[in-house]
C-alpha cells in the first residue's frame, strides 16, 4: 500500500501539459477491438485502468503494447470471447467492452461490474439496448452470456437518460452491425465525440457525435489507424482546483476550455481568473475565495459530476456558504468526512451537501475511497497548514497519471511513500 505525503501551504505556480482522458483512452481501447489491422493510441495516459483495458485485449487474442503514452493494438484475429471475472472486478468500466466483442465476435460472456466506491452502478441501458439490437442476453449467477445469432443488427434506441456507457456500448455494437442504429437521447460528453472520432478514421460512418442523437450506418468491416486521445477534461478540473485553492497560477498546455465549458464560470465566481486559448488555459486565484453559489451536477454539457469533489475542496475555503447538489451519483460524498478531519465544514444531506467557507484547513490522515474523492483530499491538503497523509492512493492511481510528480513540477511539496 502507498500513501501521499504532502506538505501544504505552497502555492501553485508555473506551466504543465494536461494528461490524456482516462474515460476517452478506455473505450477507445474497446474500439480497437473492432478494427483489422493495426491501431496506433496517441497521448493515452499511464494508468492502471489503461493496463487493465491492455489485458482484457490480450485475452480476447488481441496483441496489445503499451510503451509510455502510447498503446499498439493488432486486432488480425481476436479469439476467445470471455473477460476474465478478475479483470471485469478491477475496471468496472470494462462493461465498454461488451459492444466491441459482440460486434466483432458475436457472442461474450463477461460478469457484471460490481457496483463501484460510488453506489449501484446499473447497466440495465446496455443490455436493453443491445438486446434490441439482437443480442441474447442471460444474466446466471453474476454472469452475462451474450450471443447475437445472425449478428446484431442496427435499431431505434432511445435512451431514458443519457448515459455515456451505454452510449459508448451502443456506437460499439453499431458500427459492424447490419443496418443503421438510432440512438436518441444520447449523451453529449466529449468522449463520446473523440470515440466518434476514431471510429470513423477506422471507417464508420457515425453522425451526430455530441448531440443529443446519434446517427451509426453499419459497415462491413473496420481498419485500425493512429488515433490521438483527447485531453482529460477532469484533470483539467483538478489542477486547476490545486491553482484555485492554493491563490496560484498556473498555465495549462492541451487544455480544451470547450470541454469544461460549465466549470469555468464556477471558479469565476470564486474570484479566480480564467483565461482560455486554443490549446491552453490559464488561471490565477487571489487571496480570498468566495462562495461559489449553488452548483448542480449535470450530464454534458452541465456540470461535471466528476469534477465535483475537487471543486468542493476549494469552496471549504471560500467565504461563505456553498451548495453542490450531486445529481448522478447516489454516493459520491465519501470524500466529505475525510475534508472535515481536515478543518472543513461541510454538512450533507442526501444528494445536497452544504459547505461553510473556513479560514483554514489542517494536515490530517485521511484516506481515499474513490478516485476522484482522492484526488480532492489531494487538492485539499496543498492548501492544509502542516502535512497531510492520504492513504490508499491505489484509487487515485486509476485517474492520474503520477499525480504527485504532476503537483510537484507546479510547485507543490507531494512525496509517495511505500506504507
Ligand atoms: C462514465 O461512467 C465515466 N466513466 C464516469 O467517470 C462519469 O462519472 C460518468 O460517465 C458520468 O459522466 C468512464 O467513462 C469510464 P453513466 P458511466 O452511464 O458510463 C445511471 C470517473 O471518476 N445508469 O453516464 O458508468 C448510473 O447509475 C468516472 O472518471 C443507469 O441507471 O456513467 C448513474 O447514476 C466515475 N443504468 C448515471 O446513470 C445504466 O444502464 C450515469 O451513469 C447506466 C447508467
Amino acid at each position: 500500500m502507498q500513501k501521499l505525503v504532502v506538505e501544504g501551504e505552497k502555492r501553485i505556480c508555473g506551466e504543465i501539459t494536461v494528461q490524456g482522458a482516462k474515460n476517452s483512452a478506455l473505450p477507445l481501447l474497446a474500439a480497437a477491438l473492432l478494427a483489422k489491422g493495426e491501431t496506433v493510441l496517441h497521448n493515452c495516459p499511464k494508468l492502471s485502468d489503461v493496463y487493465a483495458a491492455c489485458r482484457i485485449l490480450g485475452c480476447l487474442g488481441c496483441e496489445c503494447r503499451a510503451v509510455g503514452n502510447t498503446v499498439w493494438v493488432k486486432a488480425d484475429a481476436p479469439e476467445g470471447c470471455c473477460v476474465p471475472d478478475e479483470l471485469m472486478r478491477e475496471m468496472r468500466s470494462s462493461i465498454v467492452f461488451l459492444g466491441a466483442v459482440l460486434g466483432r465476435i458475436g457472442e461474450c460472456c463477461l460478469s457484471l461490474p460490481g457496483g463501484c466506491e460510488l453506489g449501484p452502478r446499473p447497466i440495465d441501458l446496455h443490455l436493453s439496448a443491445l438486446r434490441r439490437m439482437g443480442a441474447v442476453i442471460n444474466e446466471k449467477h453474476g454472469v452475462l452470456r451474450c450471443e447475437c445469432p445472425g449478428g446484431l443488427k442496427g435499431a431505434d434506441i432511445q435512451l431514458s437518460f443519457p448515459s455515456v456507457g451505454a452510449t459508448e456500448n451502443i456506437m460499439l455494437a453499431a458500427v459492424l452491425a447490419r443496418g443503421d442504429t438510432v440512438i436518441k437521447n444520447a449523451a453529449r460528453e466529449p468522449e463520446i465525440t473523440d470515440l466518434a472520432g476514431f471510429l470513423n478514421r477506422c471507417g464508420a460512418r457515425i453522425s451526430g457525435a455530441g448531440t443529443d442523437t446519434v446517427y451509426i450506418e453499419g459497415v462491413r468491416e473496420l481498419y485500425g489507424c493512429e488515433y490521438k486521445v483527447m485531453p482529460d477534461r477532469i484533470a483539467l478540473c483538478t489542477l486547476m482546483s490545486a491553482a484555485a485553492i492554493t491563490g496560484g497560477e498556473l498555465s495549462v498546455r492541451e487544455a480544451r476550455a470547450s470541454d469544461i465549458g460549465a466549470v469555468i464560470p464556477v471558479f469565476d465566481q470564486m474570484g479566480c481568473s480564467v483565461y482560455t486559448y486554443s490549446d491552453r488555459l490559464f488561471i490565477t486565484s487571489g487571496s480570498r475565495l468566495y462562495s461559489a453559489g449553488t452548483v448542480r451536477t449535470m450530464p454534458f454539457p452541465g456540470f461535471p459530476t466528476d469534477a465535483q469533489a475537487m471543486l468542493m475542496s476549494v469552496m471549504t475555503l471560500a467565504k461563505g456558504t456553498s451548495l453542490i447538489i450531486e445529481n448522478i451519483f447516489e454516493n459520491r460524498f465519501r470524500h466529505v468526512p475525510e475534508l472535515v478531519r481536515m478543518g472543513a465544514d461541510i454538512r450533507t444531506e442526501g444528494r445536497a451537501a452544504v459547505i461553510e467557507g473556513v479560514s483554514r484547513l489542517y494536515g490530517a490522515r485521511v484516506t481515499a475511497s474513490d478516485l476522484r474523492g482522492g484526488a480532492a483530499l489531494v487538492v485539499a491538503a496543498l492548501a492544509a497548514e502542516g502535512v497531510t497523509e492520504i492513504h490508499d492512493v491505489k484509487y487515485i492511481d486509476r485517474g492520474y497519471e503520477a499525480l504527485e510528480k504532476q503537483l510537484c513540477s507546479i510547485g507543490a511539496d507531494v512525496k509517495r511513500v511505500s506504507e
